[in-house]
């Protein structure tokens, strides 16, 4: 039997599965987390710790076709002027409650478009968050760069403030294809913004692209990574296109019959991950790619890679702290998240409360399931050592849940003393075997395609 074949007797080229950026994933999130409780979680980080800090800012000057990020477009600066207050208001709120002594390792701007802020508005910005968390040694800093929405006086706030990682969204550079999902972007454009940004100093640089866009063949997907390649990204996300026009409106414009098909998205990815495994990237989790000596790939040969809401990190806080509309945090205790429309978020801010609306308290085996699913996610592999050293399970019932996993999915898992391995060839189901550590109610958990 064909890989091919194997993997669609699996069911991989029809399930949706979460991409478990957080276990229990949001749709499970509930009413449990309220803003007392998230101010709770905040007063007992440790005092003098190192945490994570992400800030969102939820507009766009345009609003690509093909975008799921929760956005809203604007031409005029008011809007984005009026929410910067909101944040600082907020930023001011968490220094209050913030435990003596903590520093940032971490801070990351998204959105959204981040960089539609203009330089003064940036430097305000940068200013608040310091007075209340000064960085740590070795921060990062990162930022999401649309690259039609830059300019050498807003790179220049954004180095003066400290940026040293920046993301990039390229999406694909075939013009047929920027046309169909509503985001021109020349190559010229995004080489210039890259040259810009290295000009300041920022160590490195991330770029995002899409497989299974439409009318992407392998030729079209093969042109576009070596024109990525020609840039020389530090990493690479290569994100599967999830097309959800009953959640995301705007993917109504991008026509379904011009979408490749599941088995063809396989051939894109495989055709993609093959470009980057040549260039001597490494191949990080199920869809991240990095140069031999960025973070990421350090942290995957050191077995501390991890994951969060923004896909794979080297960030080892127990704490992320996310500010402004629909942000989530995460604490050992469980997860908040802010309200999602820009105008509740507003008002509770003006009102002087976070405006915390949702989230989840981790009880019973949340920690050990959201582990296992986490260690699955970037390793491939769960270490029966670590987990009856971490948790409270013994090891009958960690080898029931192994073969649980086994039972779904035959001649696909490897069981052995040391614990769980998804071989090469399995490793596009990767999402589907960590469903199977999932308890919660799967019809609730899932809405993009497992390839
Ligand atoms: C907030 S956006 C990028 C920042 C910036 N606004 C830009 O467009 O360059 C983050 C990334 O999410 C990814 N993304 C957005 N919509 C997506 C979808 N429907 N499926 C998969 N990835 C998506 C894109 O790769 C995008 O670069
Ligand atoms: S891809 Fe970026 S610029 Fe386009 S709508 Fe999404 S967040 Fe905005």
């Amino acid at each position: 039997m064909t890989q091919k074949s194997q993997l669609a007797q699996h069911g991989l080229f029809d399930a949706k599965v979460p991409r478990y950026t957080s276990y229990p994933t949001s749709p499970h999130f509930n009413n449990d987390v309220d803003a007392g409780l998230f101010s709770d979680w905040v007063s007992a980080i440790k005092p003098n710790s190192e945490i994570s800090l992400y800030i969102h800012v939820p507009f766009c000057r345009r609003l690509c076709w093909f975008c799921a990020c929760r956005t809203q477009g604007t031409q005029s600066d008011s809007p984005v002027r009026a929410y910067l207050e909101v944040l600082k208001s907020e930023i001011k709120m968490l220094g209050r409650i913030l435990p003596e002594g903590v520093r940032l390792s971490r801070l990351h701007w998204g959105g959204g478009t981040p960089t539609l802020l203009a330089p003064d508005m940036m430097a305000q910005l940068a200013g608040s968050i310091a007075e209340i968390a000064p960085f740590a040694p070795d921060a990062e800093f990162s930022v999401e760069i649309d690259p039609n929405e830059i300019d050498k006086a807003r790179l220049d706030a954004l180095a003066a403030a400290g940026m040293n990682r920046a993301s990039i969204g390229v999406q694909d550079f075939d013009p047929e294809i920027q046309q169909t999902i509503g985001r021109i972007q020349s190559f010229d454009i995004t080489r210039d913004a890259i040259e810009m940004i290295r000009a300041r100093g920022t160590s490195s640089l991330n770029a995002d692209i899409l497989y299974g866009l439409p009318h992407q063949t392998t030729e079209r997907m093969t042109q576009s990574v070596q024109k990525l390649l020609s840039l020389s990204p530090d990493r690479v996300a290569l994100y599967g296109y999830a097309h959800v026009p009953w959640m995301a409106k705007r993917q109504q414009m991008i026509p379904s019959e011009a979408l490749p098909a599941p088995q063809e998205r396989l051939e894109l990815y495989d055709t993609a991950r093959k470009l980057f495994l040549w260039d001597k990237y490494t191949e990080i989790g199920i869809d991240h790619f990095a140069t031999q000596t960025d973070g990421l790939t350090r942290a995957q040969q050191a077995g501390t890679l991890k994951r969060n809401f923004q896909g794979y990190t080297d960030d080892q806080s127990e704490v992320l702290i996310g500010l402004g509309a629909s942000s989530i945090s995460r604490f050992p205790q469980g997860y908040a998240q802010n309200a999602a429309a820009t105008s509740v978020h507003t008002k509770a801010i003006r009102n002087g409360q976070f405006s915390t609306a949702r989230g989840h308290v981790l009880r019973g085996e949340d920690r050990l399931r959201a582990r296992l699913i986490e260690a699955l996610m970037c390793d491939f592999r769960i270490s029966s050592a670590e987990i009856l050293g971490a948790f409270n399970i013994c090891d009958a019932a960690l080898q029931q849940l192994y073969a649980a996993a086994s039972h779904s999915f035959p001649e696909m898992l490897q069981i052995s003393s040391e614990g769980l391995y998804i071989p090469k060839h399995a490793r596009p189901l990767t999402r589907m075997i960590a469903r199977s550590f999932d308890a919660y109610d799967l019809s609730k958990a899932g809405h993009s395609s497992a390839i």
